[in-house]
């Protein structure tokens, strides 16, 4: 990020599908900021996927978060929290990943069948060192799945386990015929098989998960991936484990399997890559969740805005080695990642999760939808209780977290058709070291007909006037909702589980389009009717 010595509004003109950290001063003074959406010119599908997320064994987000058990008096279906699943199924969840993150090349998953009375207890060494019971296995999580409306995403061990184990598990999970691990699954209380669409080989493999190069990495995916076989009417989509941040040695190593192995023998459908947000930028002191001072909340949003650069720098490697387009980014851990309030156990990962983390999410949405031709899926890390997670629990208490009603005011991009955003006249608000444009926006046609427009307010103080062009759309009614907090670390307690929530937002149609108010901190969608 280019450091700025005035904190002054600077004009900005931009196609808001370039990169955003260009700012240029404005010729002729200063302009009035104007939006101008291009709804004639459609550009890819923005995949429902890309709002997916991740449940890892960590923490309090499968046992607690999730998962209380049959018998407890927290009302539950077949031992999942009502509340929490009911919050999770309003966001239609398309995909959810289990069962990690680093635990996954832990994982036996043998050890997660059978009367849960009778399964190995194990010690959790990648989080916390505790004990995991293994009361949420196969069964239990592809039961949650079908309980969201989901899909899932499986990611398999090939850290500790060998590629027969990887293998068995899959065709547990799909094999329709009689055959033994069919007949355990039956025994175990599941006749048909489950739908696995995604199958994830290893994660993050190059720490956690093995501490590979990425070249001895490629030759163990084609090993293991050789032997993961399902029927072809259910066979998964598979993943390789990536890089993270600005990496693309990785994805280099990976594609280019396409140029030197046979078809056959690789299956490569897509490469993961991970990329947190940290408001220092430094894993031994990362910043804290709330209570933290304007320059880390300029710092955390300029931060994430790289996101943007770490996927076209995965994009330009793949246009070079898959140019047809085979093998898609799997960005499948990103969100924030805060130090632990003062006291916390270690290895638990619960953080609060405020106006600032809705903000983060719905700026990556922003840029996912740019890239959705090569982005085939996101995963935010993750969904109860752990990083920036969506839903929070405490015993029988559940609030959903300013970055739920993100996803949530976000619904309308699932499997819509991307267009594309000019702006003119948009300030920079800068602070520090750090400069960005004050607007993010991102505009699609959604899958129901209406035109959608998703703008984000990122001055900490400052709200903007802003007049919205709509071109090639006739457009009817229009409608808004916006979230914003009274400060820059509001957040939902289980006092006051309502602290932050949407609120409608005035919306003054004109033959042209539309003018809106945003306030300071903010996230807003407008949504026009067809005509
Ligand atoms: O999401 C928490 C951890 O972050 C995951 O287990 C790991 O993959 C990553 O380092």
């Amino acid at each position: 990020m280019t450091p700025t010595t005035s904190p002054v509004a600077r004009s900005i003109r931009i196609v808001l599908g370039a990169l955003l950290a260009v700012a240029a001063p404005a010729l002729g003074g200063a302009a009035e900021p104007e939006l101008t959406v291009r709804a004639g010119q459609p550009g890819d599908t923005i995949s429902r996927y890309l709002y997916g997320q991740f449940a890892e064994h960590l923490g309090r987000g499968i046992y607690d978060g999730l998962w209380v058990g049959e018998d407890s008096p927290i009302p539950n279906t077949r031992g999942f929290r009502d509340d929490v699943v009911g919050a999770l199924r309003e966001l239609r969840i398309p995909v959810i990943r289990w069962p990690g993150g680093c635990f996954a090349d832990e994982y036996d998953w043998r050890d997660g069948i059978g009367p849960r009375d009778e399964r190995p207890v194990r010690i959790n060494k990648s989080w916390g060192w505790v004990e995991e019971s293994n009361a949420v296995g196969t069964h239990e999580f592809l039961d949650l799945v079908e309980l969201l409306g989901s899909e899932a995403y499986i990611a398999g061990n090939i850290g500790s386990g060998s590629p027969r184990e990887m293998a068995q598990w899959l065709e547990y999970m799909t094999t329709t015929g009689d055959t033994t691990l069919a007949r355990l699954r039956r025994a175990n209380g599941r006749d048909e098989p489950w739908k696995v669409a995604f199958f994830g080989v290893g994660n993050e493999t190059w720490g956690c998960g093995g501490n590979m190069t990425p070249e001895y990495y490629t030759d163990v995916f084609k090993r293991y991936s050789v032997f993961l076989k399902a029927p072809r009417e259910n066979s998964p989509k598979r993943i390789a484990s990536g890089g993270q941040d600005a990496q693309t040695d990785w994805t280099e190593a990976l594609s280019k399997i396409l140029q030197t192995t046979p078809g056959y023998l690789n299956s490569l459908d897509g490469i993961s890559h991970h990329y947190y947000t940290l408001p220092t930028g430094d894993w031994s002191k990362h910043g804290r969740a709330i209570g933290f001072p304007e320059e880390e909340w300029i710092s955390t949003l300029s931060r994430t805005l790289r996101v943007d650069g770490h996927l076209a720098a995965q994009e330009a490697v793949l246009e070079r080695n898959d140019p047809e387009g085979r093998i898609g980014i799997y960005l499948d851990e990103w969100g924030t990642w805060y130090d632990p309030e003062p006291g916390a156990a270690h290895g638990i990962l619960y953080q609060q999760s405020t106006v600032r983390d809705a903000l983060v999410a719905a700026l990556n949405f922003n840029i996912f939808h740019r890239h959705a031709a090569r982005l085939h899926m996101a995963n935010i890390a993750q969904t109860v209780n752990v990083l920036q997670a969506v839903v929070l629990t405490d015993g029988d208490k559940m609030l959903r977290t300013p970055t739920y009603h993100a996803f949530a005011m976000y619904l309308p991009f699932q499997d819509a058709t991307f267009v594309p955003v000019e702006a003119a006249g948009v300030p920079a608000y800068a602070l520090g070291d750090f400069s960005v444009p004050q607007v993010s926006a991102s505009a699609a046609l959604s899958s129901e007909g209406s035109l959608v427009v998703a703008l984000v307010n990122l001055h900490a103080r400052d709200g903007i006037e802003l007049r919205v062009q709509v071109a090639g759309f006739e457009a009817g009614s229009a409608s808004g909702r916006v979230l914003t907090g009274d400060a820059i670390d509001a957040h939902n307690s289980f006092e006051e589980p309502d602290a932050v929530a949407p609120a409608e937002l005035a919306v003054d149609r004109s033959a042209e389009g539309f003018g809106v108010s945003l306030p300071a901190r903010s996230v807003s969608v407008v949504t026009l009717s067809r005509r």
